[in-house]
């Protein structure tokens, strides 16, 4: 590797292939200096933008900047981020559908090539043929929306979902440009040798760019209200719903990781927890702004970039809804669609918090999370935070 060379040039795999030899939490002091001596002699321009992003998030342990975005690689990835415009309203989504079915592509190819022993990566604990199974299952399954809205279809016969797996990933890796399969490569940086956490990583990363997606259209239900559009704003509601619900059985997923591997890796992943997610906080904070007390909790404390937008009189649906109700702008049809399709939006989240305190509470028992909270006795008491208005949650009671 020679330092300060040509970004383009830089050797991605190597350095992948050594934080893959030991974890990310375990790689040797020399090849952290060197990575460093790099940084130091890469200027920060556009084209050096990727280069810089992957040696901060491989330095993210030794600078002490180590997070749940930089676990997570979330600036390798090309996220779909917010946008109002309906003219880019399409490309949106369809990038996110894109990224979605890449990652759990790709997380299932892991399991097939483990299975298959072509494959030395994260050797520790692989699980049995069934669970391996069901994960293509559930893999195939949390794909088929997305797949459906691209023009592919999953259908696979029941007894044989490993080659249905290795058809469709075939097809995924032959459509990707480098671009995309060197994101894929760069954001997956496990910090030890578990064979799980590799599944445990492209689901959170699949979530996020489904959260990411979700602030994007909340924002335009936003505007769209705003402008006294409630058909648009509904049906942007009505979108994300479907999104939510889509991504269910990543949940179904993610339980599948077995709990001693989820033990053996945790213990290195301290100071990462999705409670420092961005999106979600975006997707609950646009819906209706968080009462004081949350606001100043680590629930917004994990997210400071988040907290100032809010602080700052960040707009919400509960505030465009009203303030169109009040200046008379809301017809009354109108008005029944957008209840409907709130009310919907809400009970989608509150379903995902439910299931989501129901898998914590599953791997972890009474153990703290890693974000600095009590775990799922904080799971439990946020299942409540009104989603648009408390009268929703009183709705749902
Ligand atoms: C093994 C599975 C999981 C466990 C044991 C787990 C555990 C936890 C715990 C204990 C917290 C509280 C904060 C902390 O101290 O860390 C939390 C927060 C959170 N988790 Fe998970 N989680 C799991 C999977 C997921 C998945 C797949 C997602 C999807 C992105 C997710 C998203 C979140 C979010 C957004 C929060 C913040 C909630 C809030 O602040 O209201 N979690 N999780």
């Amino acid at each position: 590797m020679s330092a300060g060379a040509d970004a383009g040039a830089f050797p991605y795999a190597t350095v992948v292939a050594e934080f893959h030899r030991t974890g990310k939490h375990f790689v040797a002091d020399d090849v952290l200096d060197l990575l460093n001596r790099v940084r130091a002699l890469t200027p920060q321009t556009g084209e050096t933008r990727l280069l810089r992003n992957f040696l901060d998030i491989t330095l993210d342990k030794r600078d002490g900047r180590y997070d749940y975005q930089s676990y997570l690689a979330l600036h390798l990835l090309r996220m779909p981020r917010e946008e109002s415009t309906n003219e880019r309203r399409d490309d949106l989504r369809r990038q996110h559908d894109r990224l979605f079915v890449h990652l759990i592509a790709d997380a299932l190819a892991f399991e097939l090539a483990a299975q298959a022993g072509t494959t030395d990566l994260l050797p520790l604990q692989r699980p049995g043929p069934e669970r391996v199974a069901k994960r293509y299952r559930l893999g195939l399954r949390v794909m088929s929306a997305a797949l459906a809205r691209q023009g592919q279809s999953t259908t696979v016969h029941p007894t044989e979902p490993a080659d249905a797996v290795a058809v469709l990933h075939a097809a995924v890796v032959e459509d990707q440009s480098p671009a995309e399969r060197r994101e894929l490569l760069t954001a997956m940086l496990p910090v030890y040798v578990v064979h799980d956490e590799y599944l445990f990583i492209r689901v959170l990363q699949a979530y996020e760019a489904t959260f990411a997606m979700l602030a994007a259209e909340i924002r335009a239900t936003v505007e769209a209200l705003t402008d006294g559009h409630a058909g648009a704003a509904a049906d942007r509601l009505a979108y994300g719903r479907q999104l939510l619900n889509a991504a269910a059985p990543l949940f179904s997923l993610i339980a599948t990781i077995q709990p001693e591997s989820f033990r053996a890796f945790r213990v290195y992943t301290e100071g990462a927890s999705a409670i420092q997610s961005r999106s979600y906080k975006l997707v609950e904070s646009l819906c209706h702004p968080p009462e004081e007390k949350r606001l100043s909790s680590t629930a917004y404390l994990s997210v400071p970039e988040v907290r100032d937008q809010v602080l700052a009189g960040q707009p919400s649906v509960a505030h465009a809804y009203h303030e169109a109700s009040r200046l008379g702008r809301l017809r009354e049809p109108d008005r029944l669609l957008l209840d409907r399709r709130m009310g919907e939006f809400a009970d989608a989240l509150a379903q995902w918090r439910q299931t989501h305190y129901r898998i914590a509470t599953r791997m972890l028992g009474t153990r703290t999370g890693t974000g600095y909270t009590q775990g799922t006795s904080y799971l439990a008491a946020v299942r409540s935070v009104p989603v648009f208005t408390a009268a929703d949650n009183a709705r749902r009671s």
